[in-house]
């Protein structure tokens, strides 16, 4: 095989293998693991253990995929879920793609104006802490129809790890015992029915078990029941008498009513890589595909990784197409998505046009662009690849961390808040500090707006990459700067999930780079050209896996959280 500059850049240990002269990049001496068989990459170490074991049985990558989300459903009870949503991009091993949104929906009771009081303003808090925070959930059904079309192994093997987890208890972290007791205070006000697992006098510490007998139940009925374990019987009643303790607006017609979409993914060109990525109502595939053409023109592997032109190119990028979103993506279900207007090459470079090099655009003076006959941060992640080559990005949410924090009583889970990524009134930023307008307006049965962006790369019309994150606002561009890292600077999968990163998304008009990802020379010349850099903590947590052009399988699993990479 003949190996590119470009190709022994982004496999450092090809460069042994080639008898190279080429010098390795620092990283190269990290010793990463590589696996031919199958590769499960996510938030929690139990959980990828559950998309192993299912992988080792003979299970495929959506197999993996169904016993990884019900598995953190269990152990990530910050992000993972079954009361919340998430959407799936799948490339099968002879190149055939789909995404599936399950996201969750609008109760049919929701009007535009539900978080506003009598004058107009929005209610602090209540799209994000109440019963009325949460959006029909969409998870089960979403695994239900993954399964179905793709799956392998019988549903009832796939579903099993997660309430052997449940039921028998897994070992709680030293990062999910800090998490649990910085809401203790919450949880305690916040559920004052059934059983409280959450809440609990004396601190939790890392190495407690932690043992969920009625989300154990609950998964059970969906093993054995499917959709109707679920959206019917007991369960569902369960989530309505939590609905009536709490002025929740979720009906039994919502749950009935409840089903996930199979959508045409988003696709596009980087170079020579193909890029397959969710539509809306994600905007995250979107903005993805409109930032990587802004940078395509420009030289960023000579400049480098968080250099200041490259920053400054990103940063500009950021700018505009944050502004876009603002006004033009929602639920395409509702509202008439101008994909190809925004993803036109022309449009997209006119939008460049008025970039500087000399000083920073404010963003005051950028607007969402036009075209002529238009039309918590907390998430989680994971990245799928079985022995033939089929591939899984999956990222799922509560929306808030631990969602509105609400258990249904009973049936031992939590639910979403993830109206609140809906627009409560146009120009008032949610918790994100995204702004949104008609496009993103609450409608009863409607998808909120995600940034959401699961994401596959094709290199010759082979698997190369899969890639996601959360981070609410911040997924977008962590995923894209991933995606560079690899891509113009020759970094492996787990050093391009390591890097530290930067955000900027048009509002607030400030750079947020990670603790030191910028040297102090960097920081300083942005500043001198107007650009605000305001150091925040970490963003997002990246789960990845590069295909070497070997075909083995590489991991880039998060260091900023419990992410780990399982393969064999
Ligand atoms: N809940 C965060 C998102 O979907 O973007």
């Amino acid at each position: 095989m003949k190996l590119t500059l470009r190709d022994t850049l982004n496999y450092p240990l090809i460069i042994l293998l080639a008898g190279s002269t080429l010098t390795a990049p620092a990283f190269a001496q990290e010793a990463s693991p590589r696996y031919k068989k199958g590769m499960v990459v996510c938030a929690y170490p139990d959980a990828a253990q559950a998309g192993l074991s299912v992988l080792k049985k003979g299970g495929n990558a959506v197999d993996a995929a169904v016993a990884v989300q019900f598995a953190l459903a269990v152990t990530l009870p910050q992000a993972g879920n079954i009361g919340g949503g998430g959407f799936m991009v799948y490339r099968s091993s002879n190149g055939q793609t789909a995404t599936l949104d399950y996201r969750e929906k609008a109760p049919g009771k929701a009007t535009t104006d539900m978080y506003l009081d009598a004058n107009g303003k929005v209610i602090p808090q209540k799209s994000l802490y109440t019963h009325q925070a949460a959006g029909v959930p969409g998870s089960v059904d979403g695994m239900i129809e993954a399964h179905k079309k793709y799956g392998k192994l019988k549903w009832a093997d796939v579903v099993q790890p997660s309430i052997d987890l449940a039921a028998k208890g897994f070992k709680v972290t030293e990062r999910l015992a800090n998490d649990l007791n910085r809401n203790q205070e919450q949880f305690t006000r916040l559920n004052n029915g059934g059983t409280n697992y959450f809440a609990r006098t004396t601190p939790w510490k890392a190495g407690d078990l932690l043992v969920l007998k009625d989300l154990a139940n609950t998964l059970t009925l969906i093993r054995d029941k499917g959709r109707a374990g679920f959206y019917s019987g007991k369960v569902a009643q369960q989530i309505i008498t939590e609905m009536k303790r709490g002025d929740g607006l979720i009906s039994q017609a919502d749950l009935d009513n409840y089903h996930s979409v199979w959508r045409k993914p988003i696709t596009g060109q980087y170079k020579q890589y193909k890029v397959i990525t969710m539509p809306p109502p994600s905007s995250g595939g979107i903005a993805l595909l409109q930032l990587l053409h802004s940078v395509e023109p420009y030289p960023l592997s000579r400049w480098g990784h968080n250099q200041d032109s490259t920053v400054q190119l990103i940063v500009e990028a950021e700018r505009r197409v944050y502004a876009d979103r603002s006004k033009y993506l929602g639920d395409p279900d509702f509202f008439k998505v101008p994909t190809d207007s925004l993803l036109r090459p022309a449009y997209i470079e006119s939008r460049m046009k008025n970039f500087t090099w000399a000083a920073a655009t404010p963003s005051s003076t950028i607007q969402p662009g036009s075209f002529a006959g238009y039309e918590s941060d907390q998430t989680t992640h994971f990245s799928i690849v079985d022995a033939q080559g089929n591939a899984v990005s999956i990222t799922t949410t509560l929306n808030g961390s631990f969602g509105n924090k609400i258990f249904v009583s009973g049936a031992g889970f939590l639910l979403n808040n993830e109206m609140d990524d809906f627009s409560s009134k146009p120009g008032v930023p949610n918790m994100y500090g995204l702004v949104g307008g008609k496009a993103n307006s609450i409608q009863p049965g409607k998808r909120m707006l995600s940034s959401m962006t699961p994401t596959i790369l094709e290199k010759d019309g082979k698997l190369f990459m899969v890639v996601g994150t959360p981070g609410g606002s911040t997924i977008i561009t962590s995923v894209f700067q991933t995606i560079l890292n690899v891509l113009e600077f020759g970094q492996d999968a787990q050093q391009a999930v390591t890097s530290k990163r930067f955000h900027h998304q048009w509002l607030p008009d400030e750079v947020a780079p990670e603790i030191n990802a910028f040297t102090n020379d960097v920081t300083t010349k942005l500043q001198q050209k107007g650009y605000k850099i305001v150091p925040r903590g970490s963003i997002g947590r990246v789960d990845a896996i590069v295909v070497t052009p070997q075909g083995y399988l590489m991991g880039g699993a998060d260091p900023r959280g419990d992410d780990t990479k399982s393969g064999w």
